[in-house]
């Protein structure tokens, strides 16, 4: 067991009370009264995207109803004085933030600037202490969401994905975007692609008729000078999945090769019949008992040669006009 420590001198113990009376300023003489409104509490700076929001938490005093307001102040690096936020008006305000993004009637603080805020509460003729937040510098403390608005197109073997950058940046020739595209096949291993400065990316060496997952990533590169380039990723996109497809020209391409295989195939079975029947010509005479025969009246003709021979043929065309004549005959009454 070890042994009780031994007690602290009495000033020590004196000093949490002593601080205690200073914040609640019970005791404190009226020189001091202007800190007896406490300063806001836990002040932040919220920058994702080009959200440039300030927000602390409120001044609550136990006993007195009369309310409280807060006031905004700004200073540029640049600058030794610190200004109102009038615009939008962060001037003896209610609410507990203050939302400085750009937007129609706000100009937001340029993103390259580098800027100090700090935020007071003020109660009748009291004014607090003021809350302050670190410097920032938007392009360096902003934290960057995906790419929006991403759209996959499915191609022959491919994908193209189109997207929107995940804010506009406020000076295009000092800070720009590159992307990234982690893809992958079900099962398969994660590849990645890029920089790629444009917001249209195709991804051109993939199978036909596959499923294919895609996540794309934004990252800042925000040219302080000539040699200083300060960069950083974004959040990558939510995974998309899709299938790639077999377009119409390689659909045609398959269809005329299955075209072209179906006839060579058809040409080579042809072309071995008729190599069989060539080699095996005289077993197929054969069975089927077919000798070759000279036409009856050539045979005639050829022992009777005085017979003309056009005769001969007349002679055997003769009876074919027979049926033509019962033809007819058949075909008069009908007419009647
Ligand atoms: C709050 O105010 C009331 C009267 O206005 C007073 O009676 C009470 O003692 C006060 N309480 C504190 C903690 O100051
Ligand atoms: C931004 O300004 C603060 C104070 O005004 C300074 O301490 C800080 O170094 C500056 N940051 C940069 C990157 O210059
Ligand atoms: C800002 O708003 C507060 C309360 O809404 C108002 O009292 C104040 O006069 C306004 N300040 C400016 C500069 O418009
Ligand atoms: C700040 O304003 C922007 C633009 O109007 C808006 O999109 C955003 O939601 C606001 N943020 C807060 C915390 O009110
Ligand atoms: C912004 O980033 C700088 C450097 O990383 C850091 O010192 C500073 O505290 C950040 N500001 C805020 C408000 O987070
Ligand atoms: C991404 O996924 C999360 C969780 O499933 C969802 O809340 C969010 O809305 C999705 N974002 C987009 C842009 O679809």
């Amino acid at each position: 067991m070890r042994p009780p420590p031994p007690p602290p001198p009495p000033l020590l113990l004196l000093w949490p009370l002593l601080l205690q009376l200073g914040g609640c300023g019970a005791a404190a003489p009226p020189a001091d009264s202007r800190s007896q409104l406490p300063a806001p509490e836990n002040p932040k700076i919220h920058l994702y995207n080009d959200q440039q929001v300030l927000s602390w938490e409120p001044v609550s005093l136990t006993n007195d109803t009369r309310p409280v307001v807060y006031r905004v102040q700004f200073k540029y690096s640049a600058s030794d004085t610190w200004s109102n936020v009038r615009i939008p008006n962060c001037t003896r305000i209610t609410a507990t933030e203050c939302n400085f993004t750009h937007t129609s009637r706000s100009k937001g603080f340029p993103m390259h600037f580098n800027v100090s805020l700090r935020v007071r509460a003020e109660q009748a003729e009291h004014v607090s202490a003021w809350g302050t937040v670190p410097w920032f510098e938007h392009y360096r403390n902003v934290t960057i969401g995906p790419p929006e608005n991403i759209w996959v197109t499915p191609g022959e073997g491919s994908l193209i994905i189109r997207f929107s950058p995940p804010f506009d940046v406020d000076d295009p020739s000092t800070a720009t975007f590159f992307y990234h595209v982690h893809y992958w096949e079900k099962e398969g291993r994660k590849q990645e692609k890029g920089p790629f400065r444009s917001n249209s990316i195709v991804l051109d060496d993939l199978k036909p008729l596959r499923e294919y997952c895609l996540q794309v990533q934004a990252q800042i590169l925000w040219k302080l000078s000539s040699t200083n380039i300060y960069s950083a990723p974004g959040h990558p996109s939510n995974i998309t999945c899709l299938k790639t497809t077999i377009d119409a020209s390689t659909k045609l391409q398959r269809d005329v090769l299955v075209a072209i295989g179906t006839f060579l195939v058809l040409a080579m079975l042809a072309g071995s019949c008729l190599f069989l029947v060539l080699k095996y010509r005289g077993l197929i005479k054969y069975w089927f008992h077919s000798p070759p025969s000279i036409p009856l009246q050539i045979e005639e003709y050829l022992r009777d040669p005085v017979q003309p021979i056009l005769e001969a043929l007349d002679k055997d065309s003769s009876p074919k006009d027979e049926p033509w004549d019962s033809v007819s005959v058949v075909s008069c009454p009908e007419k009647e």
